[in-house]
C-alpha cells in the first residue's frame, strides 16, 4: 500500500492563547479529494497554512509525500500546488506573464495558452490582472496551482463567490487532477460541492475535527431514511406523509397512499451535509 500523500498527526496551531487548530489527525491518499468543512473561524485556512509550510505547528507533525513539512519545507513546496485564501497574483502583469513567472520558478515548460483555455481565460490573457473580476482571478489562481502538475493540491475555498459555470469549470479541473493521482485537500463552505467532489470530508469546528467519513456514510449515519410523499385526495386537498424506508412495509404504505388519492411528489428525506453539521455541532456552517 502506497503511503498517504498527506499525514497530519495531532497537528496544533495557536495564535497567542487561541488554539486555532486543535490536535487534528487525518490522512489523504493519492487521488483522493478530501474536503475540510467548517464555519468561519473554524481553522480551515490556518490548517492550510500549516500544511503548506507557511507557519510552524505548535504541536504535532505533518508529512506531505513522506516529507516532514517543517524539516523539509522547500522540498514539499516543490511538489504542491496551493490556492491560498487571499489572491497572491502579480496584479500589474497579465495572465500569461503571471503563469510564465511561475513556470520559470518551477523550471517547467508548459503550454500556457492551453492552460488558460482550460480555465476559460483565453481571449483575456493579455489584460492586466488588476482589471480582472474576482472569478477571473480565481480561475487564474487555479491555473497557476495546476501549472507544474503538483502531486498534492491545497485549495482554500477555490470556488468562493464564483458563478455556477465558473465553479463547474474548476470542479472539472480538480476532478481531472485527482484522476491523475493528485491528492486534493479542499476547504469549502459549499456543501453541494463537497458532496459532489469529495471522497471523504472532515467537519472542523473550533479547531477540532468533529466527524470524518465519506459523504454517503455520514448521510447514512445521521440522515433520516424516509420518503416524503404528497398526495392529492379526492376532495382536492393535498396532504404530506412520511414513510420510513427501514420499515418492512414501506411499499405497502406507499401503495396505500396511491389508493387514497393521486401521488403528486415523492422525495427522499436524505440529510444534507449541512443538516449533519448542525446536528453534530449545534451550529450552522456560516457562523
Ligand atoms: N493572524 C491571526 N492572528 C490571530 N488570530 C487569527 C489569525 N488568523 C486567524 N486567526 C483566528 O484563528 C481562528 C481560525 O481562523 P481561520 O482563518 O483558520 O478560519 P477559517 O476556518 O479559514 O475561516 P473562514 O471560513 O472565515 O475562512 C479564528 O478564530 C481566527 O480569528
Ligand atoms: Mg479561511
Amino acid at each position: 500500500m502506497a503511503q498517504p500523500a498527506i499525514v497530519a498527526d495531532n497537528l496544533t496551531y495557536r495564535y497567542g492563547d487561541l488554539t486555532a487548530v486543535d490536535h487534528i489527525s487525518f490522512q489523504v491518499d493519492e487521488g483522493e479529494i478530501f474536503g475540510f468543512l467548517g464555519p468561519n473561524g473554524a481553522g480551515k485556512s490556518t490548517t492550510v497554512n500549516v500544511l503548506t509550510g507557511q507557519v510552524r505547528p505548535a504541536e504535532g507533525r505533518a508529512q506531505v509525500l513522506g516529507m516532514d513539512i517543517v524539516k523539509q519545507t522547500k522540498q514539499v513546496q516543490r511538489y504542491i500546488g496551493v490556492i491560498f485564501e487571499t489572491t497572491n497574483l502579480y496584479e500589474q502583469l497579465n495572465a500569461v506573464e503571471n503563469l510564465q513567472l511561475f513556470a520559470q520558478l518551477y523550471g517547467v515548460k508548459v503550454d500556457i495558452m492551453d492552460l488558460l483555455e482550460k480555465v476559460g481565460l483565453a481571449g483575456r490573457e493579455k489584460e492586466r490582472v488588476a482589471t480582472y473580476s474576482k472569478g477571473m482571478k480565481q480561475r487564474l489562481m487555479v491555473a497557476r496551482a495546476l501549472l507544474h502538475k503538483p502531486r498534492v493540491l491545497f485549495l482554500d475555498e477555490p470556488t468562493d463567490g464564483l458563478d455556477p459555470v465558473s465553479s463547474r469549470t474548476i470542479h472539472a479541473l480538480i476532478q481531472e487532477a485527482a484522476d491523475r493521482g493528485t491528492a486534493v485537500f479542499l476547504t469549502t463552505h459549499d456543501m453541494m460541492e463537497a458532496d459532489k467532489l469529495c471522497n471523504r470530508v472532515a467537519f472542523i469546528n473550533q479547531g477540532k475535527i468533529v466527524a470524518l467519513d465519506s459523504p454517503s456514510a455520514l448521510k447514512l449515519r445521521y440522515g433520516k431514511r424516509a420518503l416524503r410523499v404528497e398526495v392529492e385526495g379526492p376532495d382536492g386537498q393535498v396532504t404530506t406523509h412520511e414513510i420510513p424506508l427501514d420499515g418492512t412495509d414501506s411499499v405497502q404504505q406507499l401503495s396505500a397512499l396511491a389508493q387514497e388519492g393521486r401521488i403528486l411528489t415523492v422525495h427522499s428525506e436524505e440529510a444534507t451535509l449541512e443538516d449533519i453539521f448542525i446536528q453534530i455541532t449545534g451550529r450552522g456552517l456560516y457562523g
